[in-house]
């Protein structure tokens, strides 16, 4: 069977040119980049080639470019690096009410020592307000991290406006661009303090990452050792995923544009197709500003683990994006921000598109999924007649 997948908000396919270039590294370039022979300045050239690649892609200088092991490793080193740097075990740190975890755990780590974070609320589509940021700010505080796009229902934040405002507060701003970085045009040129991305999101290796910190902000190092990354984070270098996540930077860079408007395309097909198709479905999220590859709904009467289940048997790959995880038996945090009931954010789907996925997958996808919730009303004790009590819903 051939297998489609849609969970590229999950992770990507590596990029055959990236991989082909790792190889190299694995197999020939295993020098370390400290060494003074030439194996050493082979593979410290090609760090340095990747952090200009990176770089390039946002507007930075190669030398505000942090490699670190993946977006959480940035977000944690900007957030607790920033604040304990400049906070002076104190302060008032601002974000969203819907950040992923890799902020949200390091903000409640910072409370629990003695910051105090202000955690603002979204409206229906999950959007911040500029004006809302603004009325946050205090005079106590250090840093403002708000995300460039959520990765459950992918509606895009108003960075710039927010960025302009803090600059003109003098606040640093940190964004967490993990899901945005290669999928949408971004320049940290507008005022950004500090932005966290991932490689594999967009078609490079996992287990590798960068922050980008502005020259003049200070960090305090989350990771004590042999002194690389300028001190910031030790640690030999992860050469062939350092390369790959410069080789994916390079590929996004160059075909970005055509790239963007070939997935916005697909995604409208899936939204107009799965509105127009299933009786009693919902977009999530905005339905402009969001990511380019990225299409989330909630389905009454039914859950999401549910289609996600019965799709993976006819080989579509799909995620909640929501709903209980595996580990905990939550509704998403931020479909429950949006101000969806419990029950509404359990019966949710997130198809998020990459590079390799066509028109005709997406066409295979719907044809597919307007049974798939056909079959499963069918089997729900709820319906229209009998819809969940308000109130009534359980995880
Ligand atoms: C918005 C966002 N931030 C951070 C992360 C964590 O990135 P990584 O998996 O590279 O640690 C993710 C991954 O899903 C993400 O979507």
């Amino acid at each position: 069977m051939n297998r489609i997948y849609l969970d590229n908000s999950a992770t990507t396919r590596t990029d055959d040119r990236v991989i082909d270039d790792m190889i190299l590294f694995m197999r020939e370039g295993y020098g370390n980049p400290s060494s003074l022979h030439s194996f050493g300045r082979e593979a410290n050239r090609a760090v340095q080639e990747a952090r200009q690649r990176v770089a390039g892609l946002i507007g930075a200088q190669p030398d505000e470019i942090i490699f670190t092991s993946g977006g959480t490793e940035s977000d944690n080193l900007a957030l607790k690096g920033y604040a304990l740097a400049n906070g002076r075990k104190g302060g008032h740190i601002i974000t969203s009410s819907i950040e992923h975890h890799a902020v949200l755990e390091p903000c409640r780590y910072l409370e629990k020592i003695g910051f105090e974070v202000t955690f603002l609320p979204v409206d229906e589509f999950g959007m911040i307000s500029t004006a809302s940021v603004e009325e946050a700010i205090r005079k106590d505080t250090v840093l403002i991290s708000i995300m460039h796009a959520n990765n459950e229902i992918g509606t895009v934040q108003p960075i710039d406006a927010i960025a302009k405002l803090a600059n003109e507060k003098g606040v640093p701003f940190h964004t967490d661009a993990v899901q945005t970085v290669g999928r949408i045009p971004l320049d940290v040129s507008n005022g950004i303090s500090m932005l966290s991305m991932s490689g594999h999101k967009f078609h490079g290796p996992k287990g590798v990452g960068a922050l980008f910190v502005r020259k003049g902000i200070r960090l305090e190092t989350q990771m004590h050792g042999g002194g690389q990354e300028k001190g910031v984070r030790s640690s030999t270098e992860n050469v062939p995923a350092i390369v790959g996540m410069g080789k994916a930077a390079e590929i996004a860079g160059e075909e970005f544009d055509a790239e963007s408007r070939r997935q916005v395309r697909i995604r409208d097909m899936i939204i107009d197709g799965v509105l127009e198709s299933v009786p009693r479905s919902f977009l999530n999220g905005h339905r402009s500003e969001r990511l380019p590859n990225n299409a989330h709904f909630r389905f009454d009467f039914i859950e999401g683990e549910g289609i996600v289940l019965h799709l993976d048997m006819r080989g579509i790959a799909v995620s909640t994006g929501s709903a209980c995880s595996t580990s905990s038996l939550e509704p998403s945090h931020v479909l429950l921000a949006t101000g969806l009931m419990p029950h509404q954010a359990h019966g949710s789907l997130r198809i998020s598109l990459g590079r390799f996925n066509t028109e005709e997958e997406a066409r295979i996808f719907l044809d597919n999924i307007s049974e798939v919730v056909s079959i499963l009303r069918e089997m729900s004790p709820y319906n229209e007649n009998n819809p969940i009590a308000p109130g009534g819903d359980q995880c």
